[in-house]
């Protein structure tokens, strides 16, 4: 019996009533995950046990993999023993046995957070540029019906603010030599990669432009902002800002972003780039004063602090605005995002607070 969190139990059963289409397409398949230990993969793994438990006919099989180079290995351990799931511990570069073929390739793999994949922008390349050609060679071998690839916003660099909301076409302003660049680079070869991947092989990738994602699951280590913020609400404040909270971003909510992520996947275009996020642009402090109203008591909301960082490189190349044109995905996927920013806030707030309470009770 699989024993993920409530909240992503809920979850689940909300995807699986607004896009049951998309989960009768992977009904009967295999499906490997890699970065499975991470967040957005360990989310995915999550909701298909959920629902295989919930109407067996579902019938996904899953190989969860990871090399947890930037997690570790509890965080599928309730797993360990479901008939639908395969804990793996492999890198995706140069993993050559899997055991079985796959009909569809959902590939996460990859540091996603800067204070991960700064230290190490060798080993991020080496995920995004080889790993992504692994697994569309591993996509053609199998006859796999779909390879996902997990890019980013962030291929857009700083955009121009002629072109915020972001449509897909935009080139991007980008740095090829910054600190984020091992990131912003390789992700835009990965793009590349699955291109020619179909261009001249026929493999069918499919792409997926993540922004801002957050909710359960999510390391409170990880360094992105909704972790910090969560862990700071947790400890009772202060929430703090290392910038001067003017930057803005859309927050999308993970079960938003997997149920669109899902459909690219099954109804997407091939070596089409898809936006999938929120369009709720918010400054940052607005999300901090925002989530110190939720931890805080009514009329008392938690302290907002501005503080610098201690890495002199933390606000090199930070994008000044992030909202996603949605219009592609919306016409091809039929997707519309649901959670408004202050609910899954809350929502997520909600999981650490459980998970905590677990954790001490245990
Ligand atoms: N969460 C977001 O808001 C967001 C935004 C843009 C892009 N993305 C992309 O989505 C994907 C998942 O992001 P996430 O937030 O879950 O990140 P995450 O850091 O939580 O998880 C990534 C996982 O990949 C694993 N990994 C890294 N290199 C690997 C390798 N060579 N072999 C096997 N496993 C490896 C890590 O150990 C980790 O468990 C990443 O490709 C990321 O770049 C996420």
């Amino acid at each position: 019996m699989s024993s993920a969190s409530r909240i992503i139990h809920e979850d689940a059963k909300v995807m699986r009533a607004t896009i049951p289409g998309v989960f009768d397409r992977l009904a009967n398949s295999n499906i490997l995950v890699t970065g499975a230990s991470g967040f957005l993969g360990s989310y995915i793994v999550d909701i298909l046990s959920v629902l295989n438990h919930a109407s067996p006919s579902l019938n996904a099989n899953i190989v969860a993999s990871d090399n947890f180079i930037a997690t570790n290995v509890d965080r599928l351990v309730h797993l360990k023993t479901d008939p639908f799931v395969e804990l793996r511990t492999a890198n995706v570069v140069d993993e050559t046995d899997w055991g079985r073929k796959f009909d569809w390739i959902i590939h996460c793999a990859s540091m996603a957070s800067p204070i991960y994949y700064r230290p190490r922008p060798l080993e991020t390349i080496d995920a995004n540029v080889n790993g992504t050609w692994r697994m569309l060679d591993l996509a053609e071998a199998h006859g796999a019906q779909g390879m996902l690839f997990f890019s980013s916003s962030e291929i857009y660099g700083d955009p121009d603010p002629r072109f915020i909301p972001t449509p897909e076409h935009y080139r991007g302003y980008v740095s090829c030599t910054g600190p984020r660049a091992c990131y912003d680079e390789s992700k835009r070869l990965g793009e590349t990669l699955c291109i020619s991947f179909w261009a001249q092989r026929k493999v069918p990738s499919k792409i997926v432009r993540p922004f801002n994602v957050y909710g359960p699951g999510q390391r409170l280590n990880d360094g992105r902002m909704v972790p910090d913020m969560m862990s700071a609400a947790l400890d009772g404040g202060p929430i703090v800002l290392l910038s001067d909270g003017s930057p803005t971003r859309s927050f999308c909510y993970v079960r938003d972003f997997i149920a669109g992520s899902l459909g690219v996947l099954v109804l997407g275009k091939p070596a089409e780039p898809y936006n999938v996020g929120n369009a709720e642009e918010r400054s940052m402090l607005d999300v901090a004063r925002m989530m110190a109203e939720i931890a805080g008591h009514p009329g008392r909301p938690l302290d907002v602090q501005f503080r610098k960082s201690d890495d002199a490189q933390y606000l090199v190349d930070n994008p000044s605005r992030r909202c996603p044109d949605l219009t592609k995905v919306r016409a091809d996927v039929g997707y519309e995002p649901s959670v408004d920013l202050r609910t899954g806030l809350a929502r997520t707030f909600e999981f650490y607070h459980e998970r905590r309470h677990e954790t001490v009770a245990a």
